[in-house]
């Protein structure tokens, strides 16, 4: 007899034949039909067992939740839903779910309520089809890269730099938290601690991902990214992946060419691997739209979002002639901006993001050009000498998803931009070499994993695209 994953059973339709499945029950009807799901499929195949001929201490056993294994005939269906199901000649109980006891039930859950349950989530048929595009969507980004010539390279999770320069960082340490060692003037003795200085959690990958690239030439980084951020908002983790490519020789424009193109692929890749749970993701997201008011429900499905993306162009303006767009604008009739944005120098704030591609443009947006000021150290000073090369991605119902910049390659303007914001240039000494031995234009920028994934399933908020959120006051799991 041979063994089926479900989505193997459901493609092959092997009628007439002997087969076996393992899985998950669903629900279990009037003592005879149990919908089976293994997590191959948002599909469940259904089971019918012949009670009358069944050990009544097995059918006792079978609950929503229970793990079992079933053999039987597959027979074409007459029942509607499902063109195929199981005459089952045999069950075999893995594991009972005690319905008492057994937080998910055949009934709709709160995603609220599921947060709670994060370790059993994923058996909903909403978790399971968000995961499996997450993972979808992994391999496309590595196919992605793959394809165009460009190396994975691995990070280093615990660094002694702050990348981003913002301060916003997870300590390691080894040292006893309560009572540490403290040098003369009082202050922490971190040449105790096992690495014999201050160390974090990385918040990017990118600066080494500036030296790989002055090697190999094109590299990607993608993996874990650590916030302390107090942010409680639904596009904030403190532990979320992201993707660093960087490439030796492009400047920004080559850089957001970059960006367009690989977002556009990796849509398009979920529209045609994941059509099953696209579907299903779309209805539940037509679901929840129908008990918001009219005029803020969205006009497009989620397939249309995505293909929208895939088929135009993203908007490239700079911040310069977003602003003025933006201090002539107010989001609608009544209400202004809670922000104002008056003045040139200003960071935006997500509601004037959010205006610039909902409302004003409608479609995916690249700024470009910022105000030095508010970015980070290593972007290129443009000629005017107070912008950088710097660039954003704003999508649709999400913000930024994607932040870059081509990087400062000349040793003397990165060195004084360094001085001026304080920044330590001791612990830089191996970023700065790169402007000593064969520097050359680069760009890169970082795509948030999460933020990505949110917008390809339609969810909300970003705790329900991630196995295990990582929040200010939640690590339960
Ligand atoms: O704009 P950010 O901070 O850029 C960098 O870290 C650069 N070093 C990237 C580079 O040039 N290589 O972060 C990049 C993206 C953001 O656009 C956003 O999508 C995501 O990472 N991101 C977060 N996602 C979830 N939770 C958070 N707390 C995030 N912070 C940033
Ligand atoms: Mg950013």
């Amino acid at each position: 007899m041979k063994s089926y994953s479900i989505k193997e059973l459901l493609e092959k339709q092997p009628v007439g034949e002997p087969v076996e499945v393992n899985g998950w029950v669903k629900t279990f009807r009037s003592n005879r039909f149990i919908a089976l799901n293994d997590g191959s499929t948002i599909h469940n195949v259904q089971c019918v067992v012949d009670f009358e001929n069944l050990d009544e201490s097995i059918l006792k056993q079978i609950s929503t939740g229970a793990a079992l294994k079933i053999s039987g005939t597959l027979e074409e269906s007459q029942g509607k839903g499902q063109s195929v199901e199981i005459q089952a000649t045999d069950v075999f109980v893995h594991g009972t779910a005690d319905p008492e006891t057994y937080p998910i039930q055949p009934k709709k859950h709160s995603l609220e309520f599921l947060r709670e349950k994060a370790h059993l989530r994923v058996r909903t048929n909403t978790f399971s089809a968000v995961m499996r595009v997450r993972s979808a969507l992994s391999f496309a980004i590595h196919s992605y890269f793959q394809q165009n010539g460009f190396y994975y390279m691995h990070a280093p999770i615990i660094t002694g730099s702050d990348a981003e320069g913002a301060g916003e960082m997870f300590r390691v340490t080894t040292l006893d938290d309560k009572n540490p060692p403290v040098d003369e003037q009082g202050k922490v003795d971190y040449s105790e601690d096992f690495f014999g200085k201050e160390t974090n959690l990385t918040v990017s990958g990118q600066l080494e991902a500036e030296t790989y690239a002055m090697a190999l030439g094109k590299v990607y980084t993608f993996g874990p990214t650590f916030r302390a951020e107090n942010s409680n908002t639904s596009r904030h983790l403190a532990e979320f992946w992201m993707i660093e490519p960087e490439v030796a020789f492009n400047d920004l424009d080559a850089n957001m060419d970059l960006a367009e193109d690989f977002i556009k692929w990796i849509t398009q890749y979920v529209l045609d691997n994941c059509a099953d749970d696209l579907d299903f993701l779309e209805k539940r997201l037509l679901d929840e739209e129908k008990s918001k008011p009219q005029n803020e429900r969205s006009e497009m499905t989620l397939t249309e979002k995505l293909k929208f993306v895939v088929e135009n162009n993203f908007k490239r303006v700079s911040y310069t002639e977003a602003i003025d767009i933006l201090r002539d604008s107010k989001p609608n009739k009544k209400k202004k901006f809670q922000y104002a944005i008056d003045e040139w120098g200003a960071d935006l704030q997500s509601e004037h993001e959010r205006f610039l591609v909902e409302k004003h443009f409608k479609c995916p947006v690249i700024l470009f050009d910022y105000p030095a000021n508010i970015k980070a150290f290593y972007m290129r000073l443009n000629e005017d000498g107070k912008t950088v090369r710097a660039m954003d991605v704003l999508f649709p119902g999400i913000g930024e998803i994607v932040g870059g910049s081509q990087r400062e390659e000349r040793l003397d303007v990165l060195e004084q931009k360094i001085e001026d914001l304080g920044i330590d240039k001791k612990e830089l000494w191996w970023y700065l070499d790169l402007r000593r031995f064969g520097t050359a234009t680069h760009s890169g920028f970082g795509l948030g994993f999460e933020r990505m994934v949110q917008f390809a399933t339609g969810m909300g908020n970003i705790r329900d695209v991630i196995p295990y959120p990582r929040t200010p006051q939640n690590a339960e799991f």
